[in-house]
């Protein structure tokens, strides 16, 4: 199953940056090397085993954004699954961006009108985006490189491609159940991106999930470093128990629990248990 998501925005807004932070196990320091993209850049990434994402990331100089519309139209626009664009924060072309940025949209509601659309810009601007965007529906985030929002947005754009997305939310909701969890999260392998959850508790640190993606991830790069890969994470304090731990072979699966009376070791005696059910 191959879904093409084109990567579109202005030079230097960050697009190769992201991709190269999701898909490349790039720290946000190793970004600044990134040269422009000349071009388009087509890259293909395997992700939980049966989905292949087709990343097109367009590189944002004024000529080839100018191609993009006119001899490259129909190359660029057609069978698109998601159309991600990114506004440059410090941007003194508002006008422009908008100018490229509506052509997109008009672009994409011919060849591909089924295209979900992204936007990942400052929240300073996001009442204007939206305005802009009309009448097309667009989710907004914030992103920096530098932080969390980074996975935020991502998580919700590759759960829009999860094929069974729903099913598997209802397996680990029952999951979650039967082992008395607060809540299970499950983590693509190689970009740690969520593509599943599940919350029996509420909690205030809504940001709490990507903080988690962004930490496991910087670890996991720093074990690939030093030529080993980590299997899995226990931490435990007075009041709850996390296990992070390999799950399918495409998935890490971390489980919030509570409750004293449930062990560490029956929880990844549990996980065991249900990977089968989930490969
Ligand atoms: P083109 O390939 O020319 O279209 O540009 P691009 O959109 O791919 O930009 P690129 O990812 O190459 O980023 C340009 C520079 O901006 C790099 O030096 C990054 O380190 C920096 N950068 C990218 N994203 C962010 C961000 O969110 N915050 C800050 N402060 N800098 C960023």
């Amino acid at each position: 199953m191959r879904k093409k998501i084109l990567l579109m925005g202005k030079s230097g807004s960050g697009k190769t940056s992201m991709r190269a932070i999701i898909f490349a196990n790039y720290t946000s320091k190793d970004t600044r090397r990134l040269g422009a993209t000349i071009e388009v850049n087509q890259a293909y990434f395997k992700f939980l085993g049966n989905l292949i994402l087709n990343l097109w990331d367009c590189g944002g100089q004024d000529q080839f954004m100018e191609n993009y519309f006119s001899s490259q139209r129909d190359n660029i626009f057609k069978n698109v699954e998601v159309l991600i664009y990114v506004f440059d924060v410090e941007s003194f072309e508002i006008e422009r961006d908008i100018f490229y940025y509506q052509r997109s949209l008009e672009s994409l509601s011919s060849h591909s009108p089924n295209a979900k659309i992204f936007v990942l810009t400052f929240q300073k601007r996001k009442a204007d985006i939206l305005k802009y965007s009309k009448p097309l529906e667009i989710r907004c985030f914030q992103t920096s490189i530098w932080d969390e929002t980074l996975y935020r947005a991502w998580s919700s754009i590759v759960q829009e491609l999860v094929m069974n997305s729903s099913l598997l939310e209802k397996s680990l909701n029952e999951f979650s159940n039967v082992i008395e969890a607060d809540e299970i999260l499950l983590f693509e392998k190689t970009t740690f991106l969520i593509v599943s959850q599940s919350l029996r508790k509420q909690h205030s640190d809504l940001k709490r999930f990507e903080k988690i993606s962004n930490i496991i991830k910087q670890f996991k790069i720093n074990c690939n470093r030093f030529d080993t890969t980590f299997q899995s994470i226990e931490i435990k304090n007075d009041n709850f128990t996390i296990i992070i731990d390999t799950f399918t072979p495409n998935t890490y699966i971390m489980v919030i629990v509570s409750d004293p009376k449930i062990t560490p070791a029956l929880t990844i005696h549990n996980i065991k248990y249900a990977q089968k059910h989930f490969e």
